[in-house]
């Protein structure tokens, strides 16, 4: 008898319309397109529109991994969502994707994991498609980094953008799918990223809203060096959970925060740059939905097809850090 696999029957992205460049920034704030190339690889991000949250980038999202798996969404049996920004505190984001879809009630909540998210719930996904409790899985990634990024302050600003991709996750008697994760997080790096108020730490008030304290912060420099190692220690427990080696591996895509931190970790992991996917010129950083995002393009491009195996792998707020091995195809 085979073994019970949870596979890729679907994948779909979306990005907004509207394209705020560097040129743009520059008459924003004190940068310039040569600082923010040179030390983040970053050419432009989308924004979203007035009205566009986290959830309707979400649905646009998933209505396209949806349509790529022909799975209608009355044969989904959960929704997983991964977002930092859902568009409320509560209810969950996952509850209004399913709403935007017109799916009927069935369970669905958010994973928040900083920009691990999407990783996270991947492989909640997998265990639950694995142990017999669900057939199929919506996991679904969005952020609307815009909505809490300090405007006024330059060392944030220019890295992020606004995003979203999903999977549709699907029980199988197949060898490919999701193979095998390594997931963690460390507390004691929370202060290093994060948004200090409106929670129950520190409460919304006047205060804190003068302060700018409901706006993100990070200490870029810490993140960096914890990022550079992070990215191939995740890589590394992923294909030993997946039992497969580094030679094994067709392609890497990893969290896109910075061309830099991907470059170090390719030299550290001893992989070609080449065999990595790449977009954050076009994107910034989109949290959650940076590997979905890299992912659609990659395949839409020709790089990613049935029995490609591939290695995802992020690090963000919490801190968090993981990554999960995939043989792509139903
Ligand atoms: O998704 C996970 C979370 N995010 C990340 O993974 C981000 C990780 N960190 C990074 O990518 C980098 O640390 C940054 C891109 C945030 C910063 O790059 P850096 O090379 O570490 O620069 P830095 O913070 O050491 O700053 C160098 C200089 C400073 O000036 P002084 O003190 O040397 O005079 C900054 O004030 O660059 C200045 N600076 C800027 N200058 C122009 C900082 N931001 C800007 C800016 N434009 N936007």
């Amino acid at each position: 008898m085979s073994a019970r696999a949870a596979v890729v029957a679907g994948l779909g992205a979306y990005a907004p319309e509207r394209i705020l460049t560097n040129a743009d920034l520059e008459q924003m704030l004190d940068t310039s397109d040569d600082w923010i190339v040179s030390r983040t690889g970053i050419r432009e991000r989308r924004i979203a529109a007035p009205g566009e949250t986290a959830s309707s980038l979400g649905a646009a999202a998933s209505r396209a991994a949806l349509a790529d798996s022909g799975v209608d969404p009355t044969a989904i049996d959960m929704v997983i969502c991964a977002t930092n920004t859902g568009d409320t505190p509560f209810p969950c984001t996952a509850g209004r994707v399913w709403l935007r879809l017109n799916g009927p009630p069935r369970p669905a909540f958010d994973v928040q994991a900083g920009c691990t998210g999407w990783v996270y719930a991947l492989e909640l996904g997998r265990a639950l498609i694995v142990a017999g409790a669900v057939e199929r899985v919506l996991v679904v990634a969005t952020d609307v980094l815009s909505s809490i990024v300090d405007w006024e302050d330059r060392s944030t600003a220019v890295l992020f953008g606004d995003g979203a991709g999903a999977v549709v996750l699907e029980a199988s008697a197949s060898t490919r799918g999701v193979l095998g994760s390594s997931l963690n997080c460390d507390g004691a790096g929370g202060p290093l990223l994060m948004l200090p108020a409106g929670g129950s730490a520190m409460p919304a008030n006047q205060e804190t809203v003068v302060r700018r304290q409901h706006y993100m912060k990070m200490a870029g420099n810490d993140v960096f060096r914890f990022a550079v190692k992070a990215l191939p220690e995740s890589i590394a427990g992923a294909l030993q959970a997946a039992h497969l080696t580094l030679e094994d591996l067709d392609l890497v895509v990893p969290h896109q925060a910075n061309a830099r931190i991907i470059e170090a970790a390719a030299r550290r992991l001893g992989v070609d740059l080449s065999r990595f996917v790449v977009n954050i010129e076009r994107y910034g950083n989109t949290s959650v939905a940076s590997i979905p995002l890299a992912l659609a393009e990659a395949r839409a491009a020709g790089r990613i097809g049935p029995d490609t195996v591939l290695a995802v792998a992020a690090f963000g707020a919490g801190l968090t850090w993981g990554a999960t091995v995939i043989r792509w195809g139903r």
